[in-house]
């Protein structure tokens, strides 16, 4: 079947996206076929279709994707037509210790991703979405919501009492937002603007810090608790945020290197890492098995995304566009 995709040319660039056609297969032996609905937008897919990290072969951009199967391969029992899935960001690490390196087998950047009305893929490439969900609240899961989720409960096991940091109110800070609040504990959220501090506190964040008014930000997290630091940081700043989030830290701390919103180098503070003994985590997304977890997670509390807009999927560049002017609070989406 010939159906509608987004396809960036070689490179990348915003003057080489186009809309395009691509066929659908008849699901084989262990692959599903879904009909999508949404897309959710990251700096990921940013980077892949902006040309920053432009694709290397013409590609469909797009990791995160959710919509309803519409035929189901021999031999799969976990669909049925008619389930609303979303994808997975490594078709190829279903569960255990990480197993991928980077994103050759990422759909959107190593391979063909979700911005497109119909795909045929290994069943494998999908979970159910949460119960109730849209399509573009579940699209948002793929990666902010897996990446926060692992980085808190698969990484670290947060407990009722911790105390976690997030950083901005990006998708995958809010969903860390979130999930910490879900595990009973308190939340200490920055941001450079006072007005979506105050959306954060609505979200439940239980102190507020305006990282650009209070540039030494790890220290006022220290004096909020009474100088013992967090358990844990959702890293997403990269080089100019890491010093602070390591004054932020507790002895022992668990800090989640997540982002690279200011850069990918800079100094890194080596003795506070050393004499405060806190733990670096590299993060990249997740596996099937930790989506699945954080769904079921979803269905047993009614969590919600906060989406912020939703573009028609031939306005993409606006999309991003709309992305890189940082008005966002929580999720782009785009309806497919
Ligand atoms: N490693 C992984 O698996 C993984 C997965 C997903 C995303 N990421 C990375 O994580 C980062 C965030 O992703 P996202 O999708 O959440 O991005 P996003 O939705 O575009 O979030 C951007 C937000 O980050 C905040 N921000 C920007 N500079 C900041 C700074 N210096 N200090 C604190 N906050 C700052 C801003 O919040 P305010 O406007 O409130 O200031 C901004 O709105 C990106 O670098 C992305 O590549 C990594």
């Amino acid at each position: 079947m010939t159906s509608r995709a987004i396809i960036v040319q070689t490179g990348g660039g915003y003057d080489k996206v186009q809309v395009g056609t691509r066929e659908a297969a008849a699901p084989q032996a262990g692959e599903i076929s879904v009909r999508l609905h949404a897309n959710s937008l990251n700096y990921h897919d940013f980077a892949v279709v902006s040309g920053m990290w432009g694709p290397t072969a013409p590609r469909i951009p797009m990791a995160d994707g959710a919509g309803v199967v519409t035929a189901v391969g021999a031999g799969v029992s976990e669909f049925a037509v008619g389930d609303s899935v979303v994808s997975t960001f490594f078709p190829d690490w279903l569960d255990g210790q990480p197993l991928v390196e980077g994103f050759a087998s990422v759909p959107g950047d190593g391979i063909d991703g979700y911005a497109r009305e119909q795909v045929t893929a290994r069943a494998t490439s999908f979970t159910h979405a949460p119960k109730g969900y849209s399509h573009a609240e579940a699209a948002t899961l793929t990666t902010a919501g897996l990446t926060a989720w692992r980085a808190l409960m698969a990484d670290d096991s947060l407990k009722p009492g911790d105390t976690v940091l997030v950083q901005g109110t990006g998708g995958v800070s809010i969903f860390a937002l979130q999930f910490a609040k879900l595990a009973g504990a308190t939340v200490i959220a920055t941001s450079s603007s006072d007005d979506k501090l105050e959306r954060l506190k609505a979200l439940g964040a239980d102190h507020l810090i305006n990282y650009r008014k209070t540039p030494a930000w790890g220290e006022k997290v220290r004096q909020l608790t009474a100088n013992r630091g967090v358990d844990h940081v959702i890293e997403v700043g990269g080089p100019a945020t890491l010093e602070q989030s390591m004054i932020a830290a507790r002895i022992g701390g668990h800090v989640s290197l997540i982002g690279i919103l200011t850069g990918v180098a800079g100094n890194l503070p080596l003795v506070q890492a050393l004499v405060r003994q806190i733990r670096l985590q590299g993060v990249l997304v997740g596996s099937r098995a930790q989506q699945q977890a954080m769904v079921r997670a979803i269905d047993a509390n009614g969590l919600r995304p906060v989406v912020d807009k939703t573009f028609d999927l031939e306005q993409i560049v606006e999309a991003f566009r709309y992305q890189e002017s940082n008005q966002h609070f929580g999720k782009i989406c785009l309806s497919i």
